[in-house]
């Protein structure tokens, strides 16, 4: 896959306060600076317990600021310069007493001083909490965290799993690559903010016996492009997904199931909770008429054994056809004469999108080119035409739904 860039031209300060998920933080800074971001590091004294100014400075190319008292500033105002310069001041880790000294607005160290000194209107807080669960449920801590939302600051996490001590709860920092992907999503405009998408993507898998089954090449990758670039716009996203290996996109609500059947079970009766269903999902038009208890042997057989096939339920017809049916977006692929097809299947599935695809020439791959259907209009996806990475295309879709959802 291409390198992303997400964060070119994207100036971030990363503060680091006093905690062992300082370690996390040299990986962070890492993908940051590869997603395309330049990153200013801005340590305590405590985080220096833990990790080297050393580190992060060859891992940023630029020199740590440890200091308000820091005489490299013609200025000698590290504080005020800091937060000007940057698109976001980003705590990773936030210790409890950090917090809890942003809360109070103290400010007699430069990281905490920088915080309180930035320019709030165009230099937003995000804090990623670091603790052990006592701390982080204590309720001096939940009063900490409540006067740092109100004041506007943006949470990330905390995570749940194993601690640096020993116990296993909420509290430990959220890991760097979900980090990245959180700093990504928070730049995204938020055209999709409460709305509530149903998302499908992936195969599914028509089970013949207990060992073998029908399915086909979908990747799912493209249904969960949709579903992290619809969290990212700042939806509500419900992700029904066939058998496939793709991380669930931060935020994103899945629901893991096997065949056509169990996805219809899964989708058609929430359906109409939601404002809109993407129906990306290669689901097989037919199964079995009958699954056998036991692995069909091929002892003592001389013949080999056929089967007779079942039409599956249509999902995305179901749901369209449902009294109060959200706005049903479907997915036509195809291997030839892509226009006349998708434009038939919109009319179909009496549905008001479809978006159409080469199916042989996209499946499994990082990147796609579609066609935008309606049924007056069709436009290519990019205007040019040519292949571009699913994110990508999944976030102008994004804002082509909005578009069409504020129209209505
Ligand atoms: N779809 C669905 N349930 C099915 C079959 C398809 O929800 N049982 C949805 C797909 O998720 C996609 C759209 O319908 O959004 C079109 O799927 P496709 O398989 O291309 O269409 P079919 O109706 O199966 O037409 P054909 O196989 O003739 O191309």
């Amino acid at each position: 896959m291409s390198e992303r860039t997400d964060l070119q031209g994207r100036h971030i300060v990363l503060g680091l306060t006093g905690g062992i998920a300082c370690y996390k933080s040299a990986e962070l800074v890492r993908l940051l600076t590869k997603a395309g971001a330049t990153v200013q590091v801005v340590m305590t004294e405590a985080a220096e317990a833990f990790i080297t100014a050393v580190t992060m400075q060859a891992l940023s190319g630029r020199p740590v600021v440890t200091s308000q008292w820091d005489a490299r500033e013609p200025n000698n105002m590290a504080h005020i310069n800091l937060g000007r310069e940057a698109d976001a001041i980003l705590i990773a880790p936030a210790s409890a007493d950090f917090m809890a000294k942003l809360a109070t607005g103290r400010a007699d160290e430069l990281l905490s001083l920088m915080c309180l000194a930035r320019p709030r209107e165009r230099c937003p807080l995000l804090i990623a909490p670091a603790m052990n669960r006592e701390m982080w449920s204590h309720p001096a801590t939940l009063r900490n965290v409540a006067t740092l939302r109100a004041d506007g600051a943006t949470l990330l996490g905390p995570g749940h799993g194993d601690q640096a001590c020993g116990e296993t709860g909420d509290g430990r920092m959220l890991e760097a690559q979900e980090l990245c992907d959180d700093l990504v999503a928070f730049f995204q405009p938020k055209l999709l903010a409460g709305r509530k998408l149903l998302i499908t993507a992936g195969p599914t898998f028509e089970a013949i016996d207990p060992v073998r089954g029908i399915t086909n090449h979908s990747s799912g990758k493209m249904g969960f492009a949709l579903a992290r670039a619809a969290q990212e716009a700042g939806a509500e996203v419900t992700l029904v997904a066939g058998p496939v290996h793709l991380p669930t996109p931060r935020g994103v609500r899945r629901l893991d199931v096997m065949s056509a059947q169990q996805m219809f079970d899964a989708v058609v009766p929430v359906a109409p909770q939601h404002e809109v269903f993407i129906a990306t999902a290669a689901v097989a038009d037919w199964r079995p008429a009958s699954l056998s208890a036991h692995k069909i042997k091929k002892e003592g057989k001389k013949v080999a054994p056929t089967f007779e096939l079942t039409e599956n339920p249509d999902i995305l017809a179901a749901v369209a056809a449902l009294p109060d049916a959200p706005y049903c977006v479907g997915f036509a692929a195809e291997s030839e004469n892509l226009l006349a097809h998708a434009r038939a299947k919109l009319l179909r599935k009496r549905i008001p999108l479809i978006i159409g695809n080469l199916g042989p020439a996209t499946f499994g791959r990082d990147d796609n080119s579609l066609l935008v259907v309606d049924a007056q209009t069709e436009h290519a996806l990019p205007a040019d035409g040519r292949a571009t990475d699913k994110l990508t295309l999944a976030r102008i879709l994004m804002q082509e739904l909005a578009t069409r959802l504020a129209a209505r």
